[in-house]
């Protein structure tokens, strides 16, 4: 049945384990047409909000966007393409193995190809006439995966000249382009929804990512044949920016499933009473395996780390196609419901996506987050504190965890590790917010609720929507929503929080200035958001200059001192602000 002249290979580890884990380089070009419908229609249905008004169709529950897309994942397949090819012909060659659902193009290390097939018995035929290298040639170990590689043996396959596939970007925008972007928006309503419509997970961004734990699904299989891969973060809980990492998790308990009604027979299988001291070591146990397969037979799997030792043991690696960054966990059911609430509470209004993506790039750009971990707030918490303070509001926008939690019915009850995590999940059943208030002021006011919170006294908790007193002296309390007696941000330093309040009032005073002196989106200067994200110094020191009679000098020094041989986002050792554009 295969096209003459065209080959497919099943992707193997071997090539891949060549190279070291590089940093994906993502060509910027328009999607192509042939999905863009499709993703439209599907974006609206899973409940992601458009920007700017309220979508009024019915919103999905966060499981049935996940059972859907992994079944759509599960009849998808990735290729690893030559450059110079037919898309035309690429079609037509993959249509004899059955119908294609859509696909796209992308560009990692290489030009990839993702294609949904209507079918999942299209992928079993494509994989049956597909070669598998074999190991004396190849020094290869076979694997039978969903990720090809074409190999164009005639040349009449090829296209002339340069390629012309369009491809999907998989990446943010530069800084340059986002700070055009905002500086030519027309007011600071629009910037904060631009903000979000260029950093937001794309369509074709997310079928990668469920299709990566998809692929990730079929290596883990090889132990544990009926687990579950689960993206969780992120990923899906719509505050996902293009770039971030992919969370997933390992999912044992789906095998328990298969046999929940057998309970009355004599018969225990004996995997599931194999004794291990404590569960914390089965985890360790099934990471560290799997760590080992991802690494010896994982096509595309690079750099793996087995991380057991961590309060949540992962292993993490390089998916090198994607170019995702991994982290794989399991026995971490608390994480996925995590998930699905701010899933929820994302979904509400729309004005919390772009509230939340505005302070998660304010944040970045001020490195007061990092991809490294240490005493720095985490995105996670920055959410959270997004959460708390559209609660406080008047009326509130967002209502709090012990209401939603009434809301419940009996097949929302959850119980994890005795932890109470059930909440509703029909989010249509819950009513709209009346709060009419605008982003700007929204975003105004959370610098001025943040940069007046008697954070040496209080606790953020979104479970009642008001601060508590806090149970123990972090410098930052935040209430693990379903681990009552968890600090979500014990790890944040006294200076670190300290940063994040300067830097908080700052902020509010620079759009308290930019009213009174009545901002012009026509003038040439940052304004608004853009303002907000540059780099302090600047900022300061031309505001100082213009319009200060008598500058904070400790601060000026303080920011002078750090940008001097600072490197970009980072902050040296002894905790001095250093300045980045990268939002
Ligand atoms: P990104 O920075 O975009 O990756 O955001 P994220 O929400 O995916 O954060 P991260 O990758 O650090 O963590 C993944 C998920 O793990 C989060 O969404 C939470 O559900 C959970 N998580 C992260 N940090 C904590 C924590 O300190 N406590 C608890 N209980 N859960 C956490
Ligand atoms: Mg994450």
């Amino acid at each position: 049945m295969a096209a003459r002249g065209v080959g497919l290979l099943s992707r193997l580890p071997m090539c891949a384990q060549r190279s070291q884990v590089l940093r994906p380089i993502h060509r910027l070009l328009s999607c192509p047409g042939t999905v863009a419908a499709d993703a439209r229609r599907e974006q609206l249905s899973s409940g992601s909000t458009e920007t700017g008004s309220e979508d009024r169709t019915p919103k999905k529950r966060f499981s049935e966007v996940q059972k859907e897309r992994r079944e759509q994942a599960q009849r998808t397949i990735l290729i690893l393409c030559p450059n110079k090819i037919s898309e035309k012909k690429f079609l037509k060659y993959l249509s004899q193995h059955g119908p294609i659902n859509n696909h796209f193009f992308f560009e990692s290390f290489g030009l990839y190809a993702v294609v949904e097939f209507c079918q999942k018995e299209s992928v079993a035929s494509l994989q049956n006439l597909t070669r598998t290298p074999s190991m004396s040639t190849e020094a290869a170990i076979p694997f039978r995966s969903r990720f090809f590689n074409l190999k164009l043996k005639s040349s009449s396959d090829q296209t002339s000249g340069q390629s012309c596939i369009p491809c999907c970007n998989q990446s943010p925008p530069s800084s340059k382009k986002l700070f055009e972007l905002l500086c030519d928006a027309e007011s600071i309503d629009d910037q904060l929804n631009t903000l979000l419509k260029e950093f937001q997970l794309t369509e074709e961004n997310t079928k990668l990512r469920y299709l990566t734990c998809s692929l990730i699904e079929d290596i883990a299989a090889a132990y544990f044949p009926d687990c579950a891969v689960r993206p969780f973060g992120s990923s899906v809980n719509s505050f996902g920016k293009l770039g971030c990492d992919l969370d997933m998790f390992l999912d044992l308990d789906e095998i328990g499933n298969f046999s929940a009604h057998k309970t009355s027979g004599n018969f225990l299988m004996e995997f599931q009473v194999k004794n291990v001291p404590s569960e914390r070591i089965a985890t360790q146990k099934i990471l560290s395996v799997i760590g080992e397969c991802l690494d010896n037979f994982g096509p595309g799997c690079v750099g793996v780390q087995k991380i057991l030792n961590a309060r949540c043991p992962l292993v993490r690696f390089s998916h090198q196609a994607s170019g995702f960054q991994c982290d794989l966990t399991t026995n971490n059911r608390i994480a996925l419901k995590s998930s699905e609430l701010l899933y929820i509470y994302g979904a509400l209004d729309s004005r919390v996506r772009a509230m939340v993506f505005s302070i998660r790039c304010w944040a970045r750009a001020h490195s007061l987050t990092s991809s490294i971990p240490g005493a720095w707030i985490t995105n996670f918490s920055l959410t959270m504190m997004v959460i708390f303070f559209l609660q406080r509001r008047s009326p509130p926008i967002l209502p709090t965890l012990d209401y939603l939690k009434t809301l419940a019915d009996a097949e929302d009850k959850c119980i994890i590790e005795g932890h109470n995590c059930t909440f509703i999940c029909d989010l249509n059943r819950i009513k709209p917010s009346k709060n009419t208030e605008t982003l700007e002021l929204l975003l105004k006011e959370f610098f001025e609720f943040f940069g007046n919170f008697a954070f040496n006294k209080n606790s953020i908790n979104i479970r009642q929507g008001r601060e508590q007193n806090k149970p123990e002296p972090s410098p930052l309390h935040i209430q693990n929503p379903f681990e009552t007696s968890l600090n979500i941000s014990k790890n944040v330093s006294q200076s670190q929080l300290q940063k994040f309040v300067d830097l908080a009032r700052e902020s509010a005073w620079i759009l308290h200035q930019e009213d009174k002196d009545h901002p012009s989106p026509s003038s040439n200067q940052p304004w608004g958001l853009a303002a907000l994200l540059l780099p302090s110094i600047t900022k300061s020191m031309s505001h100082d200059k213009k319009k200060r009679k008598k500058p904070p000098s400790e601060r000026i020094k303080n920011l002078l001192e750090s940008i001097k041989g600072s490197p970009e986002n980072s902050t040296n050792t002894n905790g001095k602000r250093t300045v980045s554009t990268q939002a």
